[in-house]
């Protein structure tokens, strides 16, 4: 099968029952998406398909078909320059060990894309899929504020 990440095909023979966050972990070695529960509980594992958040610890490979999968390695321009989002995250120290920070990053750009970050209110609730053991929450409600205007389709 193939599948389209960052922009990139790959072919790939795998298992049926691979899901999507197995299949960019170990068979194309983007280990930027997280596995912090396998069963949809936590969001570390949040990715982007067509745009749109989804967890790929609950999605199959073979599912998403021609479907384009933005992971966090692809964000960044190929120059090297970040994403609004992940500057954010940067500038208001929205992350200390880091493991939810790829869910976290992509859950946020979906947020703003879906028109639920106007207030920090709304921001708490549609980021609440995705936990955060080191409690940086209030850091990062502050980052999706400081990128929301510069999220394309926000
Ligand atoms: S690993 Fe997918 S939600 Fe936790
Ligand atoms: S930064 Fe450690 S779990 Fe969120």
């Amino acid at each position: 099968m193939a599948l389209q990440v960052n922009g990139r095909t790959h072919r790939l023979e795998m298992d049926a029952r691979t899901t999507l966050l197995d299949a960019l972990r170990e068979h194309i070695g983007l280990t930027g998406a997280k596995k912090g529960c396998d069963h949809g509980q936590c969001g570390a594992c949040t990715v982007l398909v067509d745009g749109r958040r989804e967890l790929s610890c609950l999605t199959l490979a073979v599912s998403v078909g021609e479907r384009e999968v933005t992971t966090i390695e692809g964000l960044a321009e190929p120059g090297g320059d970040l994403h609004p989002m992940q500057q954010a995250f940067i500038d208001r120290d929205a992350f200390q060990c880091g493991y939810c920070t790829p869910g976290q990053i992509l859950s946020a750009i979906g947020c703003v894309r879906e028109g639920h970050a106007a207030t920090p209110e709304a921001i708490r609730e549609y980021m609440s899929g995705n936990i955060c053991r080191c409690a940086a929450y209030p850091n990062i409600v502050a980052a999706v504020m400081q990128a929301r205007d510069q999220v394309e389709g926000g």
